[in-house]
């Protein structure tokens, strides 16, 4: 059967990780969450002392910068830092480091050798636009901000972490205006996206929605 890329972008908080997810899950392709990528980078500048706003320093640590995948998996330079790449550290730091044009260069080819064979499902920014502007379908995913900040909220209590509402609005708000802003492949609608405002959606409904689109262009040719 065709295999197919499917691009899911979108704001922060609009629900693209969960949906993309199980939208592989259902299609049985591999699904990578770019923006896991960013944030194990961030974390990496962290925790050894890079300062990323020095761009000597950011081309000289990237090397030392390994980022892969094992099952649903972040490993970097082969340790397991699921729980490190989620924390408010990296949520505040995460945005100025994925507006740097050298650490976009290493994630975004790292990206495309992932989505060569086909079938896989990745969701981010720029995927769309810039990762893989030839994927057979690509979906523009928003949601109300009120909505948004609700749902990232409940995610962190499930994770045992307590923040307020309106410390996740700023930080929300914050990094759609730097995503959004930024010169090097700024957060945008594709074109020939299909836009899916979750806002009043269910998660299953949203997964489902994609899910039709996706077999429908499967089974065309
Ligand atoms: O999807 P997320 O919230 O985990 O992404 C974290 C950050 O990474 C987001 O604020 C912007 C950046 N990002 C990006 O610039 N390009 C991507 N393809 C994915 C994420």
């Amino acid at each position: 059967m065709k295999k197919i890329v499917i691009a899911i972008d979108g704001y922060s908080g609009t629900g693209k990780s969960s949906t993309a997810k199980q939208v592989a899950a259902k299609l049985g392709y591999t699904y990578i969450d770019s923006g896991a990528m960013y944030r194990a980078v961030t974390y990496f500048f962290l925790s050894n002392n890079v300062d990323y706003h020095n761009l000597e320093e950011v081309r000289k640590s990237l090397s030392d910068c390994q980022i892969k995948f094992e099952g649903s998996s972040i490993l970097l330079n082969d340790k397991n830092i699921d729980h490190e790449i989620r924390t408010m550290g990296v949520n505040q730091n995460v945005s100025p480091v994925s507006a740097i044009s050298e650490v976009r260069q290493k994630l975004v080819d790292q990206q495309r050798e992932m989505g060569k064979r086909k079938g896989v499902v990745m969701d981010g920014r720029d995927i769309g636009t810039v990762v893989f502007p030839d994927a057979e379908l690509k979906v523009f995913m928003t949601a109300d901000m009120d909505v948004r900040a609700e749902r990232r909220r409940k995610e962190l209590v499930k994770k045992g972490i307590e923040e307020n509402l309106e410390a996740i609005k700023e930080n929300l708000a914050n990094r759609d205006h730097i995503d959004s802003s930024r010169a090097d492949s700024p957060l945008k609608m594709a074109s020939d996206a299909k836009e899916i405002d979750t806002s009043n959606l269910t998660l299953n409904q949203q997964i489902d929605k994609i899910v039709e689109m996706a077999e429908g262009i499967i089974h065309e040719g």
